[in-house]
This record gives structure tokens, C-alpha cells and sequence, in this order.
């Protein structure tokens, strides 16, 4: 989709016009000319909609005489009390409603409302990503295109976006392009499929993305794992024929001397349980378990993009968790390479051997200010927080306030859930340091959390467990059915908020 900005001058343009009112029935300057112009039709739609306008939006085919084809007057509840989240969703919205009517190009005026302190170039941006978010849309492997059903129309290519100050509003979408790119790319990864997205393409795709905006790449294959002594994340790996790797991607844009901060994913590009075997109902949902890396990659990409002022670091741990004669078992004890003997109870607990590694190396190697993993880590963190929010385990009361801000301020939303104390406990082994479940049906989530805190260092650390949130089986305000590439704004916004200036 193609998004430009220009002024409020709409009443020569064609096709349709997004215009807004209040709830209540005002119009801005825009929408008031247009009233005026065509003898007073919006205001009669709005009034005949009533109830049904408050609730959404109002559809008007355009008298003649008039340029416009048909104006779609969207309800925005209270404007001076709209955040930027708010226009985001109200700019989802309004891209499922052109959709839904098959529109290609789509004008959009933004008035400014009476008691708004929000800029209409805050506004715009934030309609502009809505928009661009929600009209996602993954059709690789889509070769039909005369059934509807199996090929839904294509999006909206064009959006116009019409304001006073649209030269700042432009300047802004530099970064709120480079971000959602971010976002569209992590959303591509976790959508392909596993016999697609291997662990080497996943890693050559790191390497691609890093020539394209400037990042440093280091794929470190099986030997290199050997050299450093990584059997925890290598014990998943030697079911598989698919090798392992371990991505580093570095954006330095701060200080020479600034430490970065470490954002740590789980690549489990097919997590098939390995020898601890998942039932087949939904293991194919299973290709989304490097949800973790994917959201690390496309922030990588995104803090790239917009050139951020600081040094970051991303981390991947790229395997296949299979079954087949050279598996790990459980009962087996491998060595993490912190030196920390792990017992294999089930072998579908693999994350966390996969991120002790990648986690143990990252603050060793590059003593970061701030180190954040994320992870479709369990199930059990579904069990708790359902689809709506990520778990958010930190010993760090700052980073974890930081991280919720963070998540909040771009809707997604974490919630912090215990660490620590007596929890420590339901990791102990009876043969190794630390076996790689907790105690059956008791805070699952924790006992991930407390395994993956082992190897954090005494860096600041934050986990968050996106299991529930990676995938999504239900239309939400910025995305659709499928991948919602959670983690990769919030990381974004997350380094921009505290890290950069
Ligand atoms: N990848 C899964 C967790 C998961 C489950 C992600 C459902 C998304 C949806 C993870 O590797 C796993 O299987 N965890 C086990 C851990 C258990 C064996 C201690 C789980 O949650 O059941
Ligand atoms: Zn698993
Ligand atoms: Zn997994």
C-alpha cells in the first residue's frame, strides 16, 4: 500500500472520502464545506443512522455534481480524548470497511476537532499505520484468482491522507513506514511454512535484510555452536536434519562506547514436540514457534530503518525440534554452556534450552544495559492470560515498568507475572543442576521464566512469553486473522522511549 500526505484541499479529488464526526454529530472544517456543498446530506445520514453511526460509520453515495463517488463518515467517540492507539484501531477500522467494499483508493481528510490537543499530523500517522497494519495480508501460496473464498480481493494500494500540516505528517511516516515494514516482515516469517522457513533460511534471510539496511550479520553454524559449547540449544537441534544456527544482528547507531541493548528470540522454526511428541490436533500451528525470533528480526529491521540513535543487539536462536533416531531423550543431561547441567524431563520444553544458550552468550559477549527474550515459550501462560496479553517476567521493577509502557502505548499489552522465591524451587533436578520443567500443572509459565533466569547474567533482564499472542485466530484492530507480529512494535517503541537521544 502506497501512503502520501497532502493538504486539506479534498473537494477535487475522486472515488471515496473518509471524512469523521463526532459521536454526537459534529463536523470538522472539511466535512462542513462538503455538508454545505451537497445541501446538507451528511448531516441528514448521520441523523438517519442514528445509533447506527455512533456505533461505527455511515456510508453516503454522493449526489451529482459533487467529485466524490461515496463518503464513509466514521464516528470518533470523543476526539480530545483519542490516544494515538485509538486512531490506530479507528485506522483499522476504516481499511476492513474499504476492503470489505473493494476500494482501491481511499481519500481521507483529517479535520482538527475542537478541544484536540493531539497534532493532525499525530493523527495521520497513527491513522496511517492503523491503516497500513490492518490491510496486511499474506498471498504467496494463493495461485487461484477467480474463487472469492479461496482469493479475496486484494487490499487498498492507495491511501491519501489529507491535513494542515502534512509536510510534518510525511516526515514522520519515514519511521512509521520503516516500523511497519518491521512488522509486515516478522508477520511473513511466522506465516511461512516450516518446509519453507528452515532454520538456514530463516538465518539467510537475516543476512538479506542485514545488507539491505545496514546491520551486522554473523551466522553461527553447528561448529561454531560446538566451539562454544552450546549442548542445550544443540540437544534440540540433533533430532533434526535441518541445521542450527545462531543469528547476531547489530544496529549501532548510538555511541561507540555505548553498551546496546540485547533482544534475545526463539527461532523454533517447527516445534514438533521431538521425542515428548505433541498430539497432531493443531501441530501445525506449531510453524508460528519462532514467533520470538520473528518479532526480534522485524524490530531489528525496524530500529534499521528509522536509523534509531542506539546500539542494539539481536539475538536468534534458529532450530527444529524433531523426532527420529538421534533425538534427545528425556532423562538426558546436557551441559548449557554456562556450564549448568540441565536434565531433559520432556523434550517439548525446548525453548528454554534453545534461549539458556542464546541468553548465556549474549550478556557474556556483549554485557548489554537491558536484555529482553521473547518467546512462544508455553502453553501454560494461554492458561493465564488467555489470547489478550503476553506474560512479562522480570526481577527488574524499571524495565519491566518500561516494558509495559512500552506495550501500551502500541496496544500491546504484557502483564507481569511472578519470578523467583519459592518457584526456584520446582526446577530442581534429582541428577543435574536444574531439569527443564517445573512441577506439573503448577505455574507453568514461572517455571519457564525461572529455567530462562539461570542464564540471564546479573544484567537487567525481562521474558516475555508471547505464546498466546503470536497468532491469532480472530480479526483484531491491526490485524487480521493469522500472524500479528506482536513484539516487534513494542521492542520498537521500547528502545525509542528509553534508549535513544
Ligand atoms: N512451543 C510450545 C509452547 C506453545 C504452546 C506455544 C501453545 C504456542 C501455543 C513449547 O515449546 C512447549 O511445548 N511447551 C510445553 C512445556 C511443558 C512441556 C513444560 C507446554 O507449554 O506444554
Ligand atoms: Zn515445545
Ligand atoms: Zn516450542
Amino acid at each position: 500500500m502506497k501512503t502520501a500526505f497532502a493538504s486539506l484541499d479534498v473537494l477535487n479529488t475522486e472515488g471515496t472520502l473518509v471524512l469523521f464526526a463526532t459521536a454526537d454529530g459534529k463536523l470538522g472544517k472539511t466535512a462542513a464545506a462538503l455538508n454545505e456543498q451537497t445541501g446538507g446530506a451528511i448531516k441528514r445520514a448521520i441523523l438517519l443512522a442514528e445509533e447506527r453511526f455512533k456505533r461505527g460509520v455511515v456510508e453516503l453515495a454522493c449526489p451529482s455534481g459533487v467529485a466524490h463517488d461515496r463518503f464513509l463518515v466514521f464516528a470518533v467517540d470523543d476526539p480530545a480524548e483519542c490516544s494515538a492507539y485509538d486512531w490506530e484501531s479507528l485506522g483499522g477500522k476504516i481499511v476492513a470497511k474499504l476492503n470489505g467494499l473493494g476500494v482501491k483508493t481511499a481519500h481521507v481528510a483529517i479535520d482538527q476537532f475542537e478541544g484536540m490537543d493531539t497534532r493532525d499530523d499525530e493523527v495521520a500517522l497513527a491513522l496511517a499505520t492503523g491503516m497500513r497494519l490492518r490491510n496486511y495480508r499474506f498471498d504467496k501460496y494463493r495461485t487461484s484468482t477467480d474463487d472469492e473464498a479461496e482469493s479475496p480481493p486484494s487490499g487498498l494500494q492507495k491511501l491519501n491522507l489529507h491535513l494542515e500540516n502534512h509536510g510534518a505528517a510525511a516526515e514522520h511516516w519515514e519511521s512509521g513506514a520503516a516500523i511497519a515494514a518491521g512488522v509486515e516482515h516478522g508477520r511473513d516469517l511466522v506465516t511461512e511454512p516450516a518446509n519453507v522457513l528452515t532454520p538456514t533460511a530463516f538465518a539467510e534471510e537475516c543476512k538479506k535484510i542485514g545488507g539491505e539496511v545496514g546491520l551486522d550479520v554473523e551466522v553461527l553454524d553447528r561448529a561454531a555452536l560446538e566451539n562454544l559449547g552450546m549442548h542445550a540449544l544443540l540437544g534440540v537441534a540433533q533430532g533434526s536434519e535441518q541445521a542450527p544456527f545462531l543469528v547476531v544482528m547489530q544496529w549501532k547507531g548510538g555511541k561507540d562506547d555505548e553498551p546496546p541493548v540485547a533482544l534475545v528470540g526463539k527461532g523454533v522454526c517447527f516445534d514438533t514436540g521431538g521425542i515428548s511428541l505433541k498430539p497432531a490436533g493443531g501441530m501445525e500451528e506449531m510453524k508460528f514457534d519462532m514467533g520470538g525470533a520473528a518479532a526480534v528480526f522485524g524490530a531489528m529491521k525496524a530500529i534499521a530503518g528509522r536509523k534509531a540513535r542506539a546500539n542494539v543487539v539481536g539475538v536468534l536462536g534458529l532450530v527444529e525440534n524433531m523426532p527420529s533416531g538421534t533425538a534427545q531423550r528425556p532423562g538426558d543431561v546436557v551441559t548449557a554452556m554456562s556450564g549448568t547441567t540441565i536434565e531433559i524431563i520432556n523434550t517439548d520444553a525446548e525453548g528454554r534450552l534453545v534461549l539458556a544458550d542464546a541468553l548465556f552468550y549474549t550478556q557474556e559477549r556483549f554485557e548489554p544495559k537491558a536484555m529482553i527474550d521473547v518467546a512462544t515459550l508455553t502453553g501454560a501462560v494461554i492458561v493465564a492470560l488467555g489470547h489478550e496479553q503476553a506474560g512479562m517476567f522480570s526481577p527488574d521493577d524499571a524495565l519491566a515498568d518500561q516494558l509495559r509502557a512500552a506495550g501500551e502505548a502500541v496496544g500491546e499489552s504484557v502483564w507481569r507475572l511472578p519470578l523467583g522465591g519459592n518457584y526456584d524451587k520446582h526446577i530442581k533436578s534429582e541428577i543435574a543442576d536444574i531439569k527443564n520443567t517445573g512441577r506439573a500443572r503448577e505455574a507453568g509459565a514461572t517455571a519457564g521464566a525461572v529455567f530462562l533466569q539461570r542464564f540471564a547474567g546479573d544484567v537487567p533482564w525481562a521474558h516475555l512469553d508471547i505464546a498466546g499472542v503470536a497468532w491469532s485466530k480472530r480479526d483484531l484492530p491491526l490485524s487480521g486473522k493469522g500472524a500479528t507480529g506482536f513484539g516487534v512494535r513494542l521492542l520498537d517503541r521500547f528502545v525509542a522511549d528509553n534508549h535513544e537521544g
